[in-house]
């Protein structure tokens, strides 16, 4: 479908009145930091023709405005964690506490506890109270201090409890499935015209959010997934025709799979779920196993999760509570399946399968990721306090934007098979086309 510009388009709960309290500059040139406008947009498409115009979407830029929707003494604000672990949750938490509190003077914030389930009370334990000093140093931990659930709840029950609670911001982190959720609450607060804020922080270490070039915790689950692929190397370079086979998270995207094995250096084939690849016949992946085997007597090979799939003869049925199909392991299938094969063409292999799973999002954040976690945070509080609402806080050509959760949700972002990402993971692998 066709984007517009309308659907890019920002909802606002009301007219702006209050000015800002962080004190920054209208003025370039003055060597203080500026507000950002409004209507500072961001080109969805920035290459262009030489000597033709650009002719393009544009994207609202995110940042401090001048004039705030919400006095800060009236906000109190809540923050809620789901889905999955993503390295950075801890860091997000802490940024979003450490901006209202010491830049806006907003005192009144509540930490959800255990995803959505913690916004409603027959199902969830109580909000804790949070502040700058409980949050100071849990930006070196992994995991969140609020805890996490995957699934959604009505929301028509958890915004009477926000309602309730007098919240007046809610900051739900969380990948596809929480933002479609953010979402409803916030279609349920229009249709109860609430002034609640509702600002949506892309997690997931799969990187498979539309309008979000990196999420935060992606790089730093490739720097995990790199070590692991690293010692498949080095495990089977020891042995005569070692095979080092790594499964690595990525249920309909590539992204993990794809970056590991460029920052390794060492794969030989990258499988994922945006190229189905063949088994079987001369062009299969056994066979060319099995001709790298004979040229280099090790190969390494990467596996995303997602991978694969039409494969298997049997999967699990049915969905997870976020609404992911539930897939079947591609990994101990190709491991099978190597062996069986090299078995029947008297070809020795000895196949030393990792499977990393959680190990890879379940570390603190690295430097990079550290910083997207500020950056996302900071900006999700401005867009708050601006009154800007049913929102994302997106990463475009490095500049946080904001994109209307109706649009950025849904439907995920995949790798680009034509893209300079997979063309760079085949120069590395010197994998051909299946
Ligand atoms: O959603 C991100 C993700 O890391 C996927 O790659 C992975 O399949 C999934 O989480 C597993 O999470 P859980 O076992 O907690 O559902």
């Amino acid at each position: 479908m066709e984007l517009k510009q309308e659907q890019l388009a920002i909802t606002h709960l009301g007219p702006r009145e209050v000015a800002s309290p962080l004190d920054l500059s209208v003025t370039p040139g003055d060597q203080v930091c500026d507000y950002t406008s409004d209507d500072m947009q961001l080109l969805f498409e920035p290459r262009v023709r030489a000597g033709a115009a650009p002719e393009s979407l544009a994207l609202e830029l995110a940042g401090p405005r001048e004039k705030l929707f919400f006095p800060p003494a009236e906000v109190k604000a809540a923050i809620v964690t789901c889905g999955g672990l993503c390295p950075g949750l801890n860091n997000v938490i802490r940024a979003i506490v450490q901006e209202l509190q010491f830049n806006y003077g907003v005192d009144e914030i509540l930490g959800i506890r255990h995803g959505y389930a913690g916004l409603n009370p027959e199902q969830g334990r109580a909000p804790i109270k949070l502040d700058a000093e409980l949050v100071s140093s849990i930006h070196h931990t992994g995991g969140t201090i609020l805890g996490t659930s995957r699934g959604p709840q009505d929301p028509r029950v958890t915004v009477e409890f926000l309602a309730s609670e007098g919240v007046n911001i809610l900051f739900c982190i969380g990948g596809d499935g929480t933002q479609r959720g953010a979402h409803a609450i916030a279609q349920e607060v229009a249709r109860r015209e609430l002034p609640i804020a509702v600002v949506g922080i892309p997690k997931t270490i799969d990187n498979d959010i539309k309008f979000c070039f990196s999420t935060f915790g992606f790089y730093t689950a490739v720097a995990e997934a790199e070590s692991a692929i690293d010692r498949a190397h080095v495990e089977a370079k020891s042995v005569l025709n070692g095979v080092g086979l790594v499964k690595l998270m990525g249920r309909e995207a590539g992204f993990i799979a794809a970056a590991a094995t460029l920052a390794s250096g060492e794969v030989n084939f990258c499988l994922i779920p945006e190229e189905p690849f063949q088994l079987d016949g001369e062009h299969g992946l056994l066979a060319r196993l099995k001709h790298r085997l004979e040229a280099r007597e090790h190969a390494v090979i990467v596996v995303a999760e997602g991978a694969g799939q039409h494969l298997l003869a049997q999967r699990p049925d049915g969905c997870d509570a976020s609404g992911n199909v539930r897939l079947g392991d591609i990994g101990y299938f190709l491991k099978a399946q190597i062996q069986q094969y090299c078995g029947a063409e008297g070809v020795p292999v000895s196949v030393k399968y990792f499977d990393p799973s959680y190990q890879i999002r379940s570390v603190s954040a690295t430097a990079v990721d550290s910083l997207l976690c500020e950056r996302f945070a900071r900006a999700a509080v401005h867009a708050a306090m601006a009154g800007k609402t049913d929102v994302l806080i997106g990463l475009w050509h490095n500049q946080l934007v904001h994109v209307p959760l109706a649009v950025s949700t849904g439907q995920k972002k995949q790798l680009d098979l034509e893209g300079e990402l997979w063309s760079s993971v085949l120069a590395v692998t010197g994998q051909e086309k299946w």
